[in-house]
């Protein structure tokens, strides 16, 4: 995870630096730092913390610099301490290297420079890079590029994955960029280069954008981009404009993105219904994804993490019961190393709001390379889901649905996780219509259900929120949550929970309700309050039985239930209202409360919701 940003060009290289890692500041915030050239001296400042604290400790300059890198970091190797954080430095400290990704055999190079005599100054993988293209910068000096050429001499030794940017005092008119299975992407000026992790980080200045691809690095001079492989064969790609809504990365009044996130997920199920069923003829969605796809498909397995996980768990539901297709949901970070045999006849969807988390796109390019040679049923049928179709994921695949929430600034999910059950539904619905499994009136119902989704989370949004501001008040100091749910809505107890856990750093377990008296049971008393989906329909009568074991064992019972079903005022202590929908589309609705809940809980708590510790938006490391 991590943030890189570099600049050459007439602009103050610190004013670019530090406004690009302010929007870069979601993929980690454990320090920053910044490294500038002042006529052929470099410049570094680094800082625990968030960047407030780097802002804090720059002096003034006596005239701006020109050219610079910096970084924002999300600690992987070393403590998020001052001397972990980057830039790194060489020994004469004429060069600086920041780093997004994991040096994987940095112990080895790290043991290898320290028997040449090399001191380190920090625990991290990143600190190899400068000491080792210092070196080969003796060896260089004759190339036409000599810091380029010291750079690729270095990465072809480097295993893992990793993005750079490397600035060095005896070449000030360049910085070198690489990228290998981490994202970088350059923008161009008039007389100018940036470069950074993402794209928020550009938009300011230009929306011409170059992606880097895996395996290349590049040459940035304010003239323009010299761009190579990791061989030294110079390629040619022009760059591309970047679509931009300028709007969707500023709170607009909210206190938080994440509140403001919550808010938009009305907007997020009109756009998709919009873009993918406009209308409810018959042959209604239109997911263009190639027809051979659907022919003869035998299974679906779908892989992702965290909150794209629990999206996947609901996918699973969906494509099973209305489309009646066998699915398996697998954490991308297991699926890696023991996939399961190759199956015929297989979609695998890939699910990732960021387009970047490192083990989804491992998984997928596994399965990409493991069905390569195969018979044709053994082919891979790569689908992605996300809501970032420029990320990393996007040139993975051959097919994406692209979720259209817009991006995403809170690192708890919440519109991304909306848009995610979207493309599971609008994919569940083609397959039943085109399998035969789902008949052409249930299909309009579901559809027409769909449709009045987005007024009924405003119903939500507009009744509910005071309501449950005030009853955050009463579980503030709670130190443990659980969240049962059972069928569809078992996936979204377990987002409820880590929605609490994540940004209030109260504890909480999601549990399918049927199996709480298979053990989790011995937890519950008075102390521990449990918050139980009961949506009208196949399981309601199950999961109030399973409220009332809690409650007999003293938990205080809050309910994510329609008002007005009978007795459900004896049963729960609170009650979290939701609009009555059919159980079958209910996890779009059942979802809100549990976000505000947890939402307010941390507010009242006075933790910082966007950036909660430890975490970041976008995890691009194993
Ligand atoms: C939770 C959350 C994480 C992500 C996970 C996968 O709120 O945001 O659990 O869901 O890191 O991220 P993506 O979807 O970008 O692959």
């Amino acid at each position: 995870m991590c943030g890189i940003v570099g600049y050459i060009g007439p602009r103050s290289a610190r004013e670019v630096l530090l406004t690009g890692l302010e929007k870069l500041e979601y993929r980690g915030y454990d320090s920053a730092g910044l490294a500038t050239l002042h006529n052929h001296t470099l410049e570094c400042v680094r800082s625990k913390g968030k960047l407030e604290n780097l802002r804090r400790k720059l002096a003034p300059e006596s005239e701006p610099a020109r050219v610079g890198i910096g970084h924002t970091r999300w600690a992987t190797h070393g403590k998020p301490e001052e001397h972990n954080a980057h830039p790194h430095l060489d020994a004469p400290e004429r060069l600086a290297v920041v780093q997004n990704g994991i040096i994987e055999n940095y112990l080895e190079l790290r043991r290898q420079l320290q028997e040449r005599g090399c001191q380190f100054r920090s625990d991290t993988d990143t600190e190899v890079i400068p000491h080792l293209v210092s070196s080969y910068l003796e060896q260089t000096r004759d190339h036409p590029h000599p810091l380029l050429e010291a750079v690729r001499l270095v990465v072809n030794q480097l295993q893992g994955a990793f993005a750079l940017a490397i600035l060095c005092a005896d070449y000030p008119e360049e910085l070198v960029v690489v990228r290998q299975h981490a994202p970088l992407c350059i923008g161009f000026g008039p007389g100018e280069v940036f470069c950074a992790s993402d794209t928020p980080a550009l938009v300011p200045y230009t929306r011409q954008v170059l992606t880097l691809e895996n395996g290349e690095l590049a040459r940035l001079t304010p003239n323009g981009v010299e761009l190579y492989t990791f061989a030294g064969e110079p390629l040619t790609r022009s760059p591309h404009h970047l679509n931009w809504n300028p709007v969707l990365v500023e709170k607009q009044g909210f206190r938080h993105f994440m509140i403001k996130e919550i808010y938009e997920q009305p907007g997020v199920v009109r756009s998709c219904l919009q873009a993918y069923a406009p209308d409810l003829g018959p042959g209604p969605i239109h997911l263009g994804l190639p027809d051979d796809w659907y022919q003869d498909l035998e299974q679906v397995q779908i892989l992702g993490c965290g909150t794209s996980w629990h999206a996947s768990l609901v996918g699973k539901y969906l494509l099973e019961q209305l489309a009646g297709v066998p699915t398996l949901v697998h954490y991308a970070s297991e699926f890696r190393y023991a996939p399961p045999p190759l199956s015929p006849n297989t979609l695998t969807v890939g699910v990732t709001q960021s387009g970047e988390t490192a083990d989804t796109l491992g998984a997928l390019d596994l399965e990409r390379q493991r069905r390569s040679n195969c018979a044709p049923a053994y082919r891979a049928r790569l689908l992605g889901v996300t809501n970032r179709p420029e990320s990393t994921l996007g040139h993975l695949v051959p097919q994406l649905i692209d979720t259209l929430g817009g991006i995403e600034i809170g690192v708890a999910a919440t519109k991304t996780f909306i848009g995610q059950l979207m493309a599971f539904y609008l994919l569940a619905l083609d397959l039943g219509q085109r399998r035969g499994t789902l008949a052409p009136e249930r299909l309009a119902t579901i559809l027409h259900g769909l449709q009045q989704l987005p007024a009924a989370i405003e119903l939500i949004l507009e009744g509910q929120e005071h309501y449950i501001a005030t009853l955050a008040h009463r579980f503030a100091d709670t130190q443990d949550f659980i969240f049962l749910g059972r069928g569809i809505n078992y996936p979204i107890a377990l987002e409820g929970a880590l929605k609490l856990k994540e940004i209030s750093y109260i504890h909480a377990e999601g549990y399918p309700a049927g199996e709480m008296k298979h053990g989790p049971i011995a937890l519950l008393d008075a102390k521990v309050p449990v918050v139980a989906i009961a949506n009208p329909g196949m399981v309601y009568e199950k999961v109030l039985s399973n409220a009332l074991e809690a409650k007999a064992r003293d938990a205080q019972l809050i309910g994510v239930t329609p008002l007005g079903s009978q007795g459900i005022g004896e049963v729960f202590d609170h009650i979290l209202p939701i609009p009555p929908v059919e159980e079958v589309i209910s996890p779009l609705v059942t979802v809100i409360p549990l976000q505000l809940l947890a939402y307010h809980i941390a507010a009242l708590r006075g933790l910082d919701v966007d950036q909660p510790r430890n975490l970041a938006k976008s995890v691009t490391v194993e």
